[in-house]
Order: C-alpha cells, then sequence, then structure tokens
C-alpha cells in the first residue's frame, strides 16, 4: 500500500514528525526549532486524559486550549454532530436564511447568558467575535450620530485573539510587533496585576487603583471619543491574572460615568469555568456585550460569537440598516447542534454548581498547600482555573530572570511526567475540564508537586539556587 494511503494509527511517531515538519506550519511556534525536535502527537483521548502517538498517557490540565470543559469522549456531543451532518451539514445565515439548530442555540443562550442579553452574532472562534465587537460598537455609536466615539479601551498583556483586529484589541507586545499592530483607535492601559504592580498596597486599594487608570485614559483621550472598554473578567493567556474583588465594580461604576460601553471577554471565563455561568457574574460587573467561543461546544468543534446586550441590540435592529458583516460560518448548524448539546450536558450534570460549590474550593484547598512550596511565589484559583507563581526568593517574592525561560523548564518536567500544565513566562497555569472529580484533582495535584519538586532539584544542579 502507498505510505501516504496507510491509516492514519500504523504511521510511527518519526513517521508522523517527519510529514508534520515537511508540510505543516503550526501556530504560534518557531519553525525551525519545532523541526529540530519534532512534535508530540496525540492521537487520542477520554474525559480529562490524552494519549500520545508513542502510547503515554497524559493527564490534560489544561483542557485542550482552555476548551474542552464537558471532558473527551461525550457521547450526547459526538450523536448530535452525528445526525446533524446527516439531516443538513450546511446552510447559512445570509441571504435572509436560518436553520433551526442557529435559532435553538440563539435562544438557549439567551437563557443562560444575564438578563441584558436576548441576542446573539455568530462567528467561527473567539478572535473573528472580538473583530465583531469592534465593528459592531463602532456601527452603533455611528447610528447614535456620535462617529468619533470610535476609541476602544484594552490593557497591556490581555489576550483577545490573533486576527488583525483580536491582536490589536490584546496587549501582547511582541504580537504588535509583527505586522504593524494595533490597528488605529485601540489604545491599551495597565493590567491590574497585584503580584507585579501592586507591592507595597493591599489588593483591594490596588483595584480600585488600577481601575482608575482607565478613567485617567479616557480623559486623556476624551471621554466623547471612546467607544468601549474590553477585558477578560480573569486575564486567562496573559497567565491567570485575578485581578483584586474592587477591580470591576469600579471599572463599571467608571465606564456607567462616562456612557462607555464595557464588553466581557468571556472566552476563556464562559460556560463555567469561573464557578457561574459567566465570569463578569464571578467578579461582579455587567457587560454590554460578551464574546464568547471555546467552551460554547467544549472544543469539539469551532464556533464563536458576541452576546449582545439590549441597548445595542435595540440601536442595531430599531436604527441601523444593514449590518455590513457576516462569516460564512456564522451560526453553523453543525457547530451550532454541538452547542445545544454541550450546553444541555453541563446543565444535566449541574457543573456550573459542581464548580461553583465542590471541585473548585477543593482545588482552591490543593493551590493553598501548594503555596508553601520554596519555589512558588503565589498561588490563586477561581473556580477550575488556576495560576502557581514561580520564585527565586520566596521572602523577597523576586521572580528569576525570564531570560532563563524558568516556566519552560518546568512546563518540560510536566510532560516529562504525563501532565499539561501550560507556562507563561514563570506562571504556571491550569484550567481542566468541569467533569474533572475530586480524586483526579488529588492526582492532578500530587503531579504539580512532583513536577515543582523536579524544577527545584534541576535549578539547583543548574546553579540557579
Ligand atoms: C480571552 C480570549 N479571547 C479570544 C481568544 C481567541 O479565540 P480563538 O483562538 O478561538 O480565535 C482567546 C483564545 O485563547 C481567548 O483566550
Amino acid at each position: 500500500m502507498n505510505a501516504v494511503l496507510q491509516p492514519p494509527a500504523t504511521r510511527t511517531t518519526a513517521e508522523w514528525q517527519a510529514a508534520d515538519t515537511a508540510h505543516y506550519l503550526h501556530p504560534f511556534t518557531d519553525f525551525k526549532s519545532l523541526a529540530a525536535k519534532g512534535s508530540r502527537v496525540i492521537t487520542r483521548a477520554d474525559n480529562i486524559y490524552l494519549w500520545d502517538s508513542d502510547g503515554h498517557k497524559i493527564l490534560d490540565a489544561m483542557s485542550g486550549l482552555w476548551c474542552v470543559n464537558v471532558g473527551y469522549g461525550q457521547q450526547a456531543l459526538i450523536d448530535a454532530a452525528t445526525e446533524q451532518l446527516k439531516q443538513l451539514p450546511f446552510y447559512n445565515s445570509f441571504f435572509q436564511t436560518a436553520t433551526p439548530p442557529a435559532i435553538e442555540l440563539a435562544e438557549l443562550l439567551a437563557e443562560v447568558t444575564p438578563p441584558q442579553f436576548k441576542h446573539v452574532f455568530f462567528s467561527g472562534s473567539g478572535s473573528e467575535g472580538n473583530d465583531t465587537v469592534v465593528r459592531m460598537v463602532r456601527r452603533y455609536w455611528d447610528v447614535l450620530g456620535q462617529p468619533q466615539r470610535s476609541v476602544i479601551i484594552s490593557r497591556n498583556n490581555a489576550y483577545h485573539g490573533s486576527t488583525m483586529a483580536g491582536a490589536s484589541l490584546g496587549g501582547m507586545r511582541y504580537m504588535h510587533a509583527q505586522g504593524g499592530l494595533p490597528i488605529p483607535g485601540i489604545v491599551h492601559i495597565e493590567q491590574p496585576f497585584w503580584f507585579l504592580h501592586g507591592h507595597g498596597k493591599s489588593r483591594d486599594e490596588f483595584g480600585f487603583e488600577a481601575a482608575r487608570w482607565l478613567e485617567a485614559k479616557i480623559l486623556e483621550v476624551g471621554a466623547d471619543k471612546v467607544a468601549a472598554f474590553i477585558g477578560e473578567p480573569i486575564q486567562g493567556a496573559g497567565g491567570v491574572i485575578v485581578p483584586p474583588a474592587t477591580y470591576w465594580p469600579e471599572i463599571q461604576r467608571v465606564c456607567d460615568q462616562y456612557g462607555i460601553l464595557i464588553v466581557a471577554d468571556e472566552v476563556i471565563c464562559g460556560f463555567g469555568r469561573t464557578g457561574n455561568w459567566w465570569g463578569c457574574e464571578t467578579m461582579g460587573f455587567r457587560p454590554d456585550l460578551m464574546t464568547f467561543a471555546k467552551g460554547v461546544t467544549s472544543g469539539y468543534i469551532p464556533l464563536g460569537g458576541v452576546m449582545v446586550g439590549e441597548r445595542i441590540a435595540r440601536v442595531m435592529i430599531d436604527q441601523g440598516g444593514e449590518f455590513e458583516h457576516g462569516y460564512t460560518y456564522s451560526g453553523h448548524p453543525v457547530a451550532c447542534a454541538v452547542a445545544l448539546a454541550n450546553i444541555r450536558l453541563i446543565q444535566r450534570l449541574d457543573l456550573v454548581d459542581q464548580v461553583r460549590t465542590d471541585t473548585g474550593p477543593y482545588l482552591a484547598e490543593h493551590f493553598k498547600a501548594l503555596s508553601e512550596h520554596p519555589l512558588i511565589g503565589e498561588a490563586q484559583s477561581v473556580g477550575l482555573m488556576g495560576a502557581l507563581q514561580i520564585v527565586k526568593d520566596k521572602s523577597a517574592g523576586t521572580c528569576f530572570d525570564g531570560a532563563l525561560d524558568v516556566g519552560m523548564i518546568c512546563r518540560g518536567h510536566c510532560f516529562a511526567n504525563g501532565l499539561i500544565m501550560r507556562a507563561v513566562v514563570d506562571r504556571m497555569i491550569i484550567a481542566p475540564p468541569l467533569v474533572i472529580t475530586r480524586a483526579q484533582i488529588d492526582d492532578m495535584a500530587a503531579l504539580i508537586r512532583l513536577c515543582l519538586d523536579a524544577t527545584l532539584r534541576d535549578l539547583q544542579q543548574r546553579g540557579l539556587l
């Protein structure tokens, strides 16, 4: 048989890696260095575990990429996709048409989101959702006769996706450096990262101060020019940065005072991750728009979108005329059918309550114990997302030189021991599937400790401690 036609499972790891290197350019990857070592090839998954092409079992403490909230192998989602593929694999929502799964999903989303939301605009991803946000908030102010209100304020170290608008909204300088970003009309303020910026202040005091940076920026830009403020309720890709409890309520006060729209990017925090359906509920604010993706289908199939609050929806519907924006896959029927099955499964398993009242607090207990580890300067978790800040000197709270890539050293020990934990500089972060049990949290915490111990020994041997 021709090698190209062989069933996938029959290839060896080396064969997979050779074909991968020859043809596949991966996202956020140094192509040359990956080619030198070869990819890790993941071939199957079940519940919270993955297996690679060498048969190693790995505990996936990142839910894929913060998305597989109901865990791998859920038959209800597989059946929903299969049935919809047979019934109607595709039709679009342009040209005054719709499909039953897209309509039913819009209806269900209105039910599980805060009361100000009754309408949704679908996209294929979180990045596309945030592109929609940029166009929609500018259009909203335009329709209201205030086209000069076009500036969107975001934050340093935010992540809002990788398209031109998504990456511009994001506050990752290394992304802006490639491709001439940010696009005009997007400005940034400092992030509410107490460990980095709040020394000498209480968390609450710092939360107020960080929110006032928004007010200062509004006054600098001119309040009549600011369209919206966008933020992740808890920054995810930036390192699971949990703002002080005072931050978001004060942001709400400032935005209300100047009439500025609030956009919650719920791509990670949504669908139960923080112990409520939405991160804005956990952090105490009332957004006008919410971007979602990932957890809407538990990542089984791509889907994203924007919940549009009535303040905006009424203007867009009653006075806006045609909104010149949309994607081929807006409201894709198979994706919507999977999302319906996924949300109903979250409801049936009572996963959101389980995270808030049981597994979230249980993870927090483990994190409290892990914060005693000599390498850890701060351990934070909310619901089932958490971060462990690696420090060089625990008592002084000082970090390692960033060039040493200590987080990547730790991540290497995690992979070697069958655990996926992500490194953001020297912050080790987790966001396990919401179906994780207490016994599995025990296993995960034991693995984390083992990997931190291995990292500590490694750093001592390298003479870095
Ligand atoms: C908060 C947030 N917004 C937007 C995105 C972009 O989503 P996507 O990768 O589906 O375009 C991400 C991805 O991680 C995210 O974390």
